[in-house]
């Protein structure tokens, strides 16, 4: 069975409440997945993944020091990587406050460890974001994100 992890830094829960919604939509899709936080990921954890989303809050336009610091490291593995499904999601504080800068910083990441991103032809066009405490509305669009994940996984097989 295809594994997904779900990669997270969350100071006040918001991002973490979004990292739960997009794990429900890749577990309805019928794949495994490990939620964890940046600090507790092992490597190997990354080796085993046929797919990696990342879940940032955005401080300053962009994702926090803790997930950008697991990228740099990641460098170790650049080429191990190759192939695999990734996504992005963040919670911000504010509308215009970055969340989009934020995921396409942590998908231009992934791209550059030669990773596969679908874009979204509707709502969030490059990864999910979300304000302040998430919603119903934003849940949703988290659990579609985890969906198509799990779906492209299939898809493309690379498991
Ligand atoms: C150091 C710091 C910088 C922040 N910078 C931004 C920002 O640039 N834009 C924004 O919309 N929100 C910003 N915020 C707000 C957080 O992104 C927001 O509260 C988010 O929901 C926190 O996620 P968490 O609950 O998962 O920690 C910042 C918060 C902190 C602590």
């Amino acid at each position: 069975m295809p594994l997904v992890l779900i990669v997270y830094h969350s100071k006040t829960g918001n991002t973490e409440e979004m990292a739960k919604a997009v794990e429900e939509g890749v577990k309805s899709e019928g794949l495994n997945v490990v939620r964890k936080k940046v600090d507790r990921i092992s490597f190997k954890d990354l080796l085993k993944a046929d797919g990696i989303i990342l879940g940032s809050p955005t401080y300053y336009g962009t994702m926090a020091a803790e997930m950008k610091a697991f990228l740099d490291r990641s460098v170790q593995y650049h080429g191990k990587l190759e192939g695999k499904v990734g996504a992005a999601f963040s919670s911000g504080g504010g509308l215009g406050g970055g969340v989009e800068t934020t995921v396409l910083d942590m998908l231009k990441a992934l791209l550059i460890h030669g990773m596969v991103i679908q874009g979204d032809l509707h709502g969030s066009h490059y990864g999910t974001g979300s304000i302040g405490r998430p919603n119903a509305a934003a849940k949703k669009e988290c659990k579609r994100l985890g969906e198509k994940v799990a779906r492209l996984i299939k898809r493309l097989g690379v498991f």
